[in-house]
């Protein structure tokens, strides 16, 4: 059939790729699927197809599911638009009104945030508990207690709490784990073998590596994710497909980063402790890292300046490494909890935690460590 100059402009084809195999992976980059007939519409409904509408799934989606899911031995992983968007759905697909959740008292602001300021508002009532002074659970848990939720390694202070003793008390409680392992990734330790039901990520950190991307990945026991992918569509929060296809892109160099990383911030934590202007430095000791694969420690570290007053200074005057509020890129960077994420606290509740003025966060990169300790050395001394 000759088509006309209007048609054929808004039909152009795209080579089917049956026959030449891309060796890398395509970007799925549509809202929508076309299906040749009605036939497979119903074939997809029966579920003998794989998509139809992006916001309910894409192969890119899939793609990287999948993978997070592999590398955390879980059984089933999904993807969403941010590491908020997955911790939000894990933690609707187990809690309801009425319901009662654990957590550490040491956790990223955005999940505090959400429990506190938002499913609060639907009935779910939340318990902050010091796992690292607890001996068990028996005091917190009640008749509406469904869940408990901790991070393996902590934020902005990067305390470790002992995640198998945890596991064990929250089953003897028949309560869901769910563990937000952003900060260790499966490169270190995998929680899902320890029982763990459900283990989250920021994507948009080391899994994704290369502060190009916000995306969010949550694995974990099969009835689970699936109806935390139910909640992922119906809330919207999809990721789009460039996004998991950056994050998938990404994804691959995870071992390389994560060994090379965890190194450099060993001997750079090394260099900071023997720094007369560091009072304190914050870096999972090898004792409470001792279930970590590849005896490492992790690549954050955070430090305090002796004099907090040179905070400023110490910020202007390093030379390449970015403040910038995030983490886990290939390159080293810094940030400032107190005045970024820590921004809502008290100076009470600065005193109570340590997160103080001059608390700085260090996101060690994949450079060579004696450039990035240069750096620091050229920031420390800096001259007000
Ligand atoms: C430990 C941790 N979990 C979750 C999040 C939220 O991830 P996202 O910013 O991708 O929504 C962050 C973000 O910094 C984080 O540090």
């Amino acid at each position: 059939m000759t088509k006309q100059f209007e048609t054929k402009t808004v039909h152009i084809r795209h080579p089917h790729i049956q026959e030449d195999v891309s060796k890398a992976t395509p970007i799925y980059q549509t809202s929508v699927f076309a299906f040749p007939g009605l036939e497979e519409v119903e074939q997809y409904y029966a579920g003998e197809r794989g998509y139809l509408y992006t916001r309910n799934g894409n192969p890119n989606q899939t793609e990287l599911a999948d993978a997070v899911a592999t590398l955390e031995e879980a059984e089933k992983g999904v993807s969403a638009a941010s590491g908020m968007g997955a911790i939000m759905a894990g933690l609707l697909a187990v809690l309801g009104p009425g319901d009662h959740i654990l957590v550490s008292h040491e956790i990223y602001g955005g999940t505090y945030g959400l429990l506190h300021n938002e499913l609060s508002r639907f009935g779910i009532e939340m318990t902050s508990i010091n796992l690292n002074e607890e001996k068990t659970l028996d005091a917190f848990v009640t008749p509406k207690t469904k869940m408990l939720f901790f991070e393996t390694i902590t934020n902005p202070l990067l305390s470790v709490v002992d995640m198998p003793h945890w596991i064990t008390q929250a089953k003897a409680h028949g309560l869901v784990t769910m563990i937000d392992n952003t900060f260790a990734t499966p490169y270190l330790v995998r929680p899902i073998t320890y029982g763990a039901e459900l283990v989250v990520h920021s994507g948009t950190k080391y899994i994704g590596g290369h502060s190009d991307v916000t995306s969010g990945v949550l694995v974990g026991r099969q009835d689970l994710v699936a109806r935390a992918k139910q909640i992922v569509e119906t809330y919207g929060a999809s990721l789009s497909p460039f996004e998991a296809w950056l994050t998938a892109r990404g994804l691959k160099t995870l071992a390389l980063r994560m060994e090379k990383q965890c190194d450099n911030a060993k001997e750079v934590a090394e260099f900071l402790r023997s720094h007369p202007k560091v009072k304190a430095v914050y870096y999972p000791t090898e004792q409470e890292t001792a279930f970590f694969h590849h005896h490492k420690q992790g690549a954050m570290i955070s430090f305090c300046l002796a004099d907090e007053e040179k905070i400023y200074e110490f910020y202007r005057a390093l030379s390449w490494i970015k403040l910038a509020p995030s983490l886990a890129g290939v390159e080293t960077s810094v940030s400032h909890p107190v005045t970024t994420s820590h921004r809502a606290f008290t100076e009470e509740q600065r005193q109570a935690t340590g997160i103080t003025k001059g608390l700085v966060r260090l996101s060690v990169g994949i450079e060579t460590a004696r450039d990035i300790i240069a750096d620091l050395e050229q920031g420390l001394g800096a001259k007000s």
